[in-house]
């Protein structure tokens, strides 16, 4: 089942026809022709206060921001036009570099694959058809330049993998230390790297079902609704159980949520306006063979959006599935649709909770949680992201990563202290992968204030006298100048964002709490090249004063940017922070020692947080929770009491 594309409300994504309209009518507005290149189409999104306006039925000029490449000058156009043809604006980005087009990463191989000293380098390799067997990859410069080639143009480079069969795994084959640096813009190679020549790893990393058999088999399992989903799905809207929300989806960040609400005995309150991924950047932490200048940025550098898996071939998710198609533009201008872009399900989450009474009487709730879903396949890598809506009034976001490890090859027996040997001669550089949530929650209304509560132990003495005591503390956090800070484990810190102007039943603003799970710490230099181009990685919660045009933590052009723009600029701003529409952003990275176990494909790994409501509710909202009657046949035979059982 698919939903409708046509435009039902502010905030739903840009349909084909859309995106086709806005596209026909920039070509003529702004006279563009062969030479531009449509770097990113998306949705210009309406103000807070234009969606909370708006109502069914209302006229919407909806709106699209184009972001043109002029390959002739290099120069970046923004746009603004509405899909009736209008133009809002059109500027030029003084010192903005396009992200890398598909059109030019397949132009810049071509270049590469028919250069003489990519072939002679290759062929010193053993390999004599440059065009079947070797796998290339266009990798952002990432503003680790060399010298004769700094001068403003835009780079790519090209790390390559030997693919013996159209069925092999390539990253099985890395070939070892040539790359070709190409000038997108003229599409020439403008610089070989050719270092030592080394034998290319041979054994075999091969994945697939017909080559690896797969015998270890369970028995099946069927999930059954047959009284169909419990959510609904109108337009890009959904309503499961007390919640609603909106789904989303943009080039640049893929999935989005929009205008979380949850209804509190008949009151809708709101919780979040937009939700997303804002960056997703992958240091890679070998400096050996030109890792160094793996660093990038898959959302700002790329358009992460542009990689969104079709799920029709392929989906993991159980039971009644909705899906929801996507549409985008290519760097020409043609619009496509990915069908089954979005996933929506419900599973089954265990017990939600339970008491047994001194009485033996048992109350006992099993959970659910709404699912919505998107994966994107970037090279080697595959990222799920995945929004989950509880019935305790939880929303979670987990990354899911999988796919297949960055490799290396090199001489058996050198020494690599920055990466996993994993095979004889192939190595798995050490790496993180860095994620930034930009949240803009809404609790109970626009104007909210975020504090940052630690829990202390006060010395032993009159305040303590039996040494166990331990009380927390409210930081506000007032303004930007104090609004980057870091986990604290000793403390057990967490952060909130509380409406000062909606009082719970005990006196308290009402809010919610973000908790993360997996985290760690950039070990990049902040003074490295990569370091300064991603300075938000620095701190895991920034704050900032809500602003439409601050949209991407490492700011909006991180393509060979020489650093110090996004979150770290903006915070210099030092506005204030209390009682206003604030932005959280929450950084949460995931330090990947491979291990042999993630090879030849990476078993999921699973990083996010939570958004918890703490004082929102007047009590437990799961206490509304009807029990399941589900399981009761197979637990105790009796189908009309409720289920007793917790597993
Ligand atoms: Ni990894």
């Amino acid at each position: 089942m698919s939903a409708s594309t046509l435009f039902e409300h502010p905030l739903d994504p840009l349909s084909a026809s859309e995106l086709e309209a806005a596209i026909s009518a920039a070509r003529s507005v702004w006279n563009l022709d062969h030479r531009h290149l449509f770097a990113m189409v998306q949705l210009e999104e309406p103000t807070k206060a234009e969606v909370l306006a708006w109502k069914p039925g209302d006229n919407f000029e909806r709106a699209v921001r184009i972001t043109v490449l002029d390959r002739a000058t290099a120069a970046v156009h923004e746009g603004v036009i509405t899909t009736d043809g209008i133009a809002r604006s059109w500027k030029v980005i003084d010192g903005a570099k396009s992200p890398v087009l598909s059109t030019e990463s397949e132009a810049a191989m071509a270049a590469a694959k028919a250069d003489s000293r990519v072939i002679d380098a290759l062929a010193k390799r053993g390999i004599t058809d440059p065009q079947s067997q070797v796998h290339m990859e266009t990798w952002p410069i990432g503003a680790q330049i060399p010298e004769y080639l700094n001068d403003g143009r835009r780079l790519v480079w090209t790390p390559m993998w030997f693919k013996p069969t159209p069925e092999a795994n390539m990253y099985a084959h890395p070939i070892n230390n040539v790359y070709a640096i190409v000038d997108l813009q003229t599409e020439q190679v403008v610089g070989i790297e050719d270092g030592d020549v080394t034998a290319i790893p041979m054994t075999s990393g091969d994945y697939r079902l017909s080559q690896t058999g797969g015998s270890v088999a369970l028995k099946e399992l069927q999930i059954i609704q047959k009284d169909g989903a419990s959510f609904d799905v109108e337009g890009w809207r959904i309503q499961f159980e007390r919640w609603s929300l909106r789904v989303g989806w943009d080039q640049r960040e893929g999935l989005v949520i929009h205008d979380v609400r949850f209804n509190d005995n008949g009151d809708e309150r709101r919780i979040a306006h937009r939700l997303s991924i804002a960056e997703l950047v992958i240091p890679y932490g070998d400096p050996s063979q030109g890792t160094y200048r793996k660093n990038a940025f898959d959302t700002g550098e790329y358009g992460l959006g542009n990689y969104t898996n079709s799920l029709t071939l392929g989906c993991d998710c159980l039971g009644e599935i909705v899906y929801l198609d996507v549409a985008l533009a290519n760097p020409e201008g043609e619009v496509r649709t990915i069908k089954n872009a979005i996933c929506m399900h419900e599973e089954d989450f265990g017990i939600l909770w339970k008491h047994v009474d001194i009485d033996g009487h048992v109350e006992v709730r099993r959970g659910r949680r709404f699912v919505v879903s998107s994966i994107v396949t970037i090279n080697n890598y595959e990222y799920g992201y995945y929004w989950y809506f509880y019935q305790d009034g939880v929303i979670e976001f987990e990354a899911k990563l999988t796919g297949i490890l960055l490799t290396l090859s090199d001489e058996p027996g050198v020494d690599h202290p920055s990466a996993t040997q994993l095979e004889e001669g192939l190595w798995a550089p050490y790496h993180q992968h860095t994620f930034c949530a930009r949240l803009d929650l809404d609790i109970d209304g626009t104007n909210n204030t975020v504090i940052e509560v630690d829990s202390i132990a006060k010395p032993m003495g009159p305040e303590n006298p039996h040494g166990g005591a331990y009380i927390t503390t409210q930081d506000v956090i007032k303004s930007e100048s104090n609004a980057a800070r870091l986990l604290n484990l000793a403390k057990a810190r967490y952060w909130k964002i509380t409406n000062p102007n909606k009082k719970n039943h005990v006196g308290n603003p009402v809010a919610y709490k973000i908790l993360g799970n997996v985290n760690c710490l950039p070990l990049a230099s902040p003074d490295s090249v990569i370091g300064k181009r991603a300075g938000f990685m620095y701190n895991h919660l920034w704050v900032t004063q809500n602003t439409t045009e601050e949209r991407y933590p490492a700011g909006d052009y991180p393509f060979q940017h020489e650093g110090g723009d996004g979150l770290p600029r903006w915070v210099q701003q030092d506005r204030s922070l209390e009682n206003t529409d604030v932005v959280m952003w929450y950084v949460f990275g995931l330090n990947h020692i491979p291990r042999i176990e993630d090879w030849p494909v990476m078993p999921v790994e699973r990083l996010g947080f939570s958004l918890k409501p703490v004082g929102f509710f007047r009590r437990s909202p799961a206490m509304d929770v009807a029990p399941s009657m589900a399981a009761c046949l197979r637990c105790n035979g009796h189908p009309d009491e409720p289920c007793t059982c917790n597993h």
